[in-house]
């Protein structure tokens, strides 16, 4: 594991840019459970029925009543933990540039990152299909199902649902911080759905240097990234961290 560490602390080390991209998985030592695998939300519920655009028009009550149950109540709760805090003081140290997110919690912000991607949208604003309006979700009225804006439209999340385009300027942004970095390091991310998928394969194809970090491997280890950091995100992020600060401190004496 050590000499995971090291590699990883060695390329962020001489990486002039390095961006993150981040999936459900950094955000499970927060109470938030992942999409796919042990315990995860599409283990217990049919995405295509729950999660896609043609089911919130077909029926927006019941995609609000699993929606706001499953994941409002639990991002409420939920604050961030050593993944997200990590990422952020490498953005204060002036390691990282960016952070690419497919979460839509909005815990790299509350961690104190300042460049966010949300490629996905987030689940901290509502929008009404009407009229466009952004309303902050914590202000939402989830007592009537589906929750109405002024105008008398539907409200739903500003995330992005199965059947939706990615936010043009988080496709692009997103395209353009892979296809400039040097190192990218994904975390929690099972790298199944695209295009987010694709990020790390524009950043390994423009000369950067894939790590993962992750309990398990995915469709990019050994493949796209150049090694895999096995582990959770909080610890491994804690590790890459503590001997990052002791280079430093080694540096000024
Ligand atoms: N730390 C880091 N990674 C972890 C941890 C942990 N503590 N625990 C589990 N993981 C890993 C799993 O091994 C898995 O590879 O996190 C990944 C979670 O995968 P998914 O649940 O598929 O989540 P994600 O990759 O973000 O899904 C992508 O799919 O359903 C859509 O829109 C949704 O943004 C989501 C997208």
């Amino acid at each position: 594991m050590d000499t995971l560490i090291s590699r990883a602390v060695t390329d962020l080390k001489h990486a002039r840019t390095a961006v993150a991209l981040t999936g459900a998985g950094i955000s499970i030592e927060s109470g938030i459970p992942p999409f796919r695998g042990k315990g995860g939300l599409w283990e217990r519920f049919d995405p295509m029925e729950i999660a896609h655009i043609d089911a919130f028009v077909a029926d927006p009550a019941l995609v609000w009543r699993v929606l706001v149950k499953e994941l409002k109540e639990v991002i409420d709760r939920a604050l961030p933990n050593d993944g997200h805090k990590g990422l952020a003081r490498m953005e204060r140290m002036g390691i990282l540039k960016t952070v690419i997110t497919q979460n839509v919690d909005g815990l790299h912000q509350a961690a104190g990152s300042t460049d966010v991607i949300e490629f996905h949208g987030t689940f901290a604003w509502q929008r009404c299909t009407e009229c466009e309006t952004r309303v902050p979700t914590r202000d939402v009225d989830a007592s009537v199902l589906p929750p109405r804006c002024i105008c008398g439209g539907i409200l739903r999340p500003d995330a992005v649902l199965f059947g939706e385009m990615i936010p043009p300027i988080a496709l692009t942004r997103s395209q353009e911080e892979s296809s400039q970095c040097d190192v990218m390091l994904v975390v929690g991310t099972s790298a199944l759905v695209q295009p987010a998928a694709f990020m790390p394969v524009i950043a390994q194809q423009s000369g950067a240097t894939v790590i993962e970090i992750n309990p398990e491997p995915t469709p990019l280890t050994g493949r796209i990234s150049k090694f895999l950091v096995a582990g959770k995100a909080g610890q491994i992020m804690n590790e890459i961290l503590s001997e990052v600060s002791s280079l430093i401190q080694s540096k000024k004496q």
